[in-house]
This record gives structure tokens, C-alpha cells and sequence, in this order.
């Protein structure tokens, strides 16, 4: 097992979902370094305002822990940045090449052609006289907390003297174009609650790795770990996932150290950060649901399902194969968090509590194992490409025995959150969507492998060229959209299988960059100038 983590030393964002924490607020800010000295004088003034992965206190706990802060910031530089702010030559040659070159360069590999081409992006990504330098998130538990916390960032710029600049551009409501920052946050109910729904209607930010050396509770390994053979250690088949997956310096899932920059505490307890400002067609989502809905037994819902991996409340269609089943699974969920806050004891609150976990473990805790030819959940389904959980091994002879030792390599912890307002549910038009970001220990073999193999080409699940129907980058001709999906019978059901055509494109991209997100000790480093790969 590996040590514990230096939780100070590693930024919030890699390690806390802030969206879960009650931070349903984001703003996403994006400068130029004008000057490297005043870039390292902003950094160094930013650093007192950077959130830690470290802790925070719950209510009881002791003194030791920190109180849980109104509104965090983290920050991140992109390969340009880093030049600009003065990093050595050799730091810098020691940056991968997918770093290096940036996410607008790696477009073909991504799938951002057609409607997804950098010419379609938000201004600020497509400035001639200045590029992304420092990408800089805020996250807020209220509205005011994050304003409060952005007036600072503001003081703090103003300080630079245009050392450090502000890049506007960002798209917003109401055909905005230039706007100064990217807001985002979770979605509101009537009543002005957050949810976790995303445009499309899906509960959304479920599952994420669970990995070694964080103090997360050991058993939320079950279905966000690895899949491995049940073992005393592994009763239920799940392992955590290695460290040096997703956090550079520390052992990963090949044994080894992962690739990264020079000096070693440059790169050490650091991670890379994709950003994506993903655009969502939600007209035409409702329009292709509702349409292919008619041919099945659960209608829209199905359809669905059946793109996603999960009904739209969250139940995994894998082990809920009917909207009935699912719905009866939700509803039960609802009444055991219920009877938590309803306990009248300690000793009925514990027994609640651990129905409640019960049954909260089956929204992650599966694997495609007993659905190998996906007629519950098909191959293709969002999810289970992005995440296969083993499905592409189980079964197989030879060098891939291990279940998971591919995907292993593959995870991604997502950090995303809806951004703009979708009430229009025919139009496409507007500016809703996802921001979509990433975090692990290399963008190439982790995001961009899972982007442009699984979710763009369907070699690796025998779907020929078929992309995922929900986020693949479907070409468009005439008019009509060129995606395919088939959703398979389940074997000995007697049914045939359904054929999805003319799936269009969902989901477009509308900006985004490749950052690298250092450590607290690296941040000093830089803000010091004091780099030394020598
Ligand atoms: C607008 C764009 C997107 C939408 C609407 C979307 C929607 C969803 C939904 C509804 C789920 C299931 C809920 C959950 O497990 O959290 C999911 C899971 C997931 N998505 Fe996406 N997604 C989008 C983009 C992407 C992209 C671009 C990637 C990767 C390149 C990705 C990777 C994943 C992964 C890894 C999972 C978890 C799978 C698992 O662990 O079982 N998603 N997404």
C-alpha cells in the first residue's frame, strides 16, 4: 500500500469533487503573462488563496482539521504559460509532446473537426495577441463567497501593473461574446436547489477512480477501484487503483514512475488538467430520443439508457434493465436517505446509515461481467466505453488476463459541471453545455486514448467505426447526422436487436486547453524562480 499522501502539498481540485461539497458555484478565469516577473509576483500573491487537498473539518470533528473555506482556487499553467513565466529550457523540453503542443493542435486526434473546429470556439482560445498562459478556477459554496473570493483575484492582478493580463472572450448568455470569465454551477430545481443534472437530464459525476494514499473511505473502492480476483484483501473483487496514475511522482499501475518533468519536485505531487467547454445540441437530443423511443417498450427513457449506460436518475441500466426495476431501485434509495435523517436513535440512525450505504454502493458497484454481449447495457453505451470495468478482458486468455489491466491505464477523474441555461428544450442554439475536465498522470495515454479510441472509434469493442452515440463527434451530412449504435438483444430474449441511424452530433466543443496543475511545492518554485534542472 503507499504511504499517505502529502495532502497540502497536492491542489484540492485533484483529489476533492467540489461540486459534492457543497461548492455548486465555478468560475473558470484564463490570463496572459505579459511579464514573466510580474507572473511569478501573481503567483506568488495567489499562492496564500490556493486550496489543498488536505481535509476539512465535519461538524464534531476535532480542532486539528480545517474549517471547510466559503470559496476555493486552484491553478493551473499551460505549456505557453510555463515558457512565458520563465521555466528553464530543459523543464521545459521535459514536458510530454501532447503538453507542448496543447489541445487546439491535438484537434484531429480529438475529434474536433466540423462544427467542433477551433474556429468555432470561444474567442479567448482564438485571440491572435495573446494565448492562455494561467488558468485559474473558482469555486464557491455561495454566489457571494465566489464574487468575494474573485474581487481578491482582481486586487491581486491589479497589482501586476499589466504584468499579467485578464483574457476576455468567453461566450455567455443572451449571445454574449466577450465575456471575462466562464461561469458554471450546478443546476437548480424549481425551488432553487441544486441538482446533478447536466442539460441532457442525466444525473451526471457519479462514478470516479478510487486510487491509493487519500483518506477516502475504503469502501467506496467497490466499483471505483480496479476490478481484480477476489482475494481476503479484495472480498468483493476490487482493488484501489495505484497512485501514479493520477498523481506524478508516485508509483502507477505499470510499477513504474510516471513520465515527468525535471527537477523531480517540479513535477512532484502534481497532475494534469484538461479543460473542455463542451456545447450541448439539447433540441436534438429530446427530438432523436423521442423519435427512436417509439419503437421501444420504455420509451424516450429507454433510448436514453441505453446511450448512457444509466437511466436518467442514475440507476445503471446494467443491473436495472427495465425503467420499472430502475424506478423501484430509486425510490427505495430515496426512502432509506429519508429514514437516515428520520432516525429516532443512534442505534436506528446506524442501522439506516447502513441501508442507506447499501444501496448507495449499487449506483457504482457493478461490472459488465454477467452482460458481456450488452443486452442490458450495450457495448457501446456512453459509460461503458469511456469505462469498460474490466469488459474487455473478462473471459479472455493470454496477456490481458488480469481484468482491467487496460482500462487500469485508462481512468480519468472527472471534474465538471453545467454551465449556461437550457429551458429552450427544442433549441440547440445558446450556450449550455458541460465544462468537462480531466485530471491524471498523462493526458495522452489517459484522456486523449479514451477520446479518440473509445468514445470516436469502436475498434477496441468490435463496433467497427461506430462512436459513442452521446458524445462521439458525428459527422453531419446534408443536414442528417452519420452516427450508429445498435443496442443488442439480450441473449436467449428472443428479441432482436435495435439499430440506432442518423445519430447527429450532441455535443460540439467550444474551447479548451492542457494544463499542468503543480504541487503547493512547485507553485513556490515557480512563483521564486527557482527551477533548477541542472
Ligand atoms: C457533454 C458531454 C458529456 C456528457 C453529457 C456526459 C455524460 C455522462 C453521464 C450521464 C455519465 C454517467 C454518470 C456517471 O457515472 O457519472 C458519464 C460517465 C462518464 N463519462 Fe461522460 N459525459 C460527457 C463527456 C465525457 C467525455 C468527453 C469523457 C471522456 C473523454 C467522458 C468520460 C466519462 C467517464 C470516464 C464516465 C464514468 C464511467 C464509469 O466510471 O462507469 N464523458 N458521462
Amino acid at each position: 500500500m503507499t504511504k499517505q499522501l502529502d495532502l497540502h502539498d497536492i491542489q484540492g481540485n485533484v483529489l476533492k469533487t467540489y461540486a459534492r461539497q457543497d461548492f455548486t458555484y465555478a468560475r473558470y478565469i484564463l490570463f496572459a503573462i505579459k511579464t514573466p516577473a510580474m507572473g511569478r509576483q501573481f503567483v506568488r500573491d495567489l499562492l496564500p488563496l490556493v486550496t489543498t487537498a488536505a481535509p476539512w473539518a465535519r461538524p464534531g470533528d476535532d480542532g486539528e482539521k480545517m474549517p471547510k473555506p466559503g470559496a476555493t482556487t486552484n491553478i493551473a499553467f499551460s505549456y505557453h504559460g510555463l515558457k512565458r513565466i520563465g521555466l528553464p529550457e530543459r523543464s521545459l523540453h521535459s514536458f510530454p509532446e501532447e503538453f507542448s503542443m496543447g489541445m487546439r493542435e491535438r484537434g484531429e486526434i480529438l475529434g474536433d473537426t466540423g462544427s467542433s473546429a477551433p474556429s468555432y470556439w470561444d474567442a479567448v482560445w482564438n485571440s491572435k495577441d495573446h494565448r492562455v498562459d494561467i488558468w485559474l478556477s473558482i469555486n464557491g459554496q455561495t454566489k457571494p463567497a465566489l464574487e468575494e473570493r474573485y474581487a481578491k483575484i482582481r486586487s491581486i492582478l491589479a497589482n501586476t501593473n499589466g504584468g499579467v493580463i485578464q483574457l476576455c472572450g468567453h461566450r455567455g448568455e443572451n449571445g454574449a461574446e466577450n465575456l471575462p470569465f466562464q461561469d458554471a454551477g450546478a443546476r437548480r430545481d424549481s425551488k432553487g436547489e441544486p441538482t446533478r443534472k447536466e442539460h441532457f437530464g442525466y444525473v451526471d459525476g457519479i462514478s470516479n477512480p478510487f486510487f491509493e494514499g487519500t483518506l477516502t473511505d475504503p469502501s467506496y473502492v467497490t466499483g471505483a477501484g480496479k476490478p481484480t480476483r477476489k482475494s481476503p484483501e479484495s472480498p468483493d473483487g476490487w482493488a484501489p487503483l495505484k497512485t501514479g496514475e493520477f498523481i506524478l511522482g508516485h508509483r502507477d499501475e505499470a510499477q513504474e514512475l510516471p513520465k515527468a518533468p525535471i527537477p523531480r519536485y517540479l513535477s512532484y505531487n502534481g497532475s494534469y488538467l484538461v479543460y473542455r467547454k463542451l456545447h450541448q445540441n439539447v433540441g436534438s437530443f429530446n427530438r432523436y430520443i423521442e423519435e427512436k423511443g417509439k419503437d421501444l417498450p420504455d420509451g424516450s427513457e429507454e433510448v436514453a439508457a441505453k446511450f448512457a449506460g444509466r437511466w436518467r436518475h442514475g440507476a445503471p441500466i446494467t443491473s436495472y434493465s427495465t425503467k420499472k426495476e430502475a424506478d423501484r431501485f430509486v425510490a427505495e434509495f430515496a426512502a432509506a436517505k429519508k429514514a437516515v435523517a428520520a432516525a429516532a436513535n443512534q442505534v436506528a440512525r446506524a442501522a439506516a446509515k447502513l441501508e442507506y450505504a447499501k444501496l448507495a454502493s449499487k449506483f457504482v458497484g457493478f461490472n459488465y461481467q454477467n452482460d458481456l454481449a450488452g443486452g442490458r447495457c450495450p457495448i457501446s453505451a456512453h459509460m461503458r466505453r469511456a469505462n469498460p470495468r474490466g469488459a474487455l478482458e473478462f473471459g479472455v486468455k493470454g496477456a490481458f488476463e488480469t481484468p482491467g489491466a487496460l482500462i487500469n491505464r485508462r481512468r480519468i477523474l472527472r471534474r465538471g459541471l453545467p454551465y449556461g441555461e437550457s429551458d429552450e428544450s427544442s433549441n440547440d442554439d445558446g450556450n449550455h453545455g458541460i465544462i468537462f475536465m480531466s485530471i491524471g498522470a498523462s493526458i495522452e495515454r489517459q484522456f486523449e486514448f479514451v477520446q479518440q479510441q473509445w468514445i470516436n472509434y469502436g475498434n477496441d469493442f468490435k463496433t467497427a467505426n461506430d462512436k459513442d452515440p452521446l458524445v462521439g463527434s458525428h459527422e453531419m451530412v446534408a443536414g442528417k447526422g452519420t452516427g450508429r449504435m445498435i443496442f443488442p438483444a439480450e441473449p436467449g430474449s428472443n428479441k432482436a436487436p435495435y439499430f440506432c441511424s442518423g445519430i447527429p452530433r450532441f455535443v460540439e466543443t467550444r474551447g479548451g486547453g492542457y494544463f499542468f496543475l503543480p504541487s503547493l511545492t512547485a507553485l513556490r518554485m515557480i512563483s521564486e524562480g527557482i527551477v533548477d534542472p541542472s
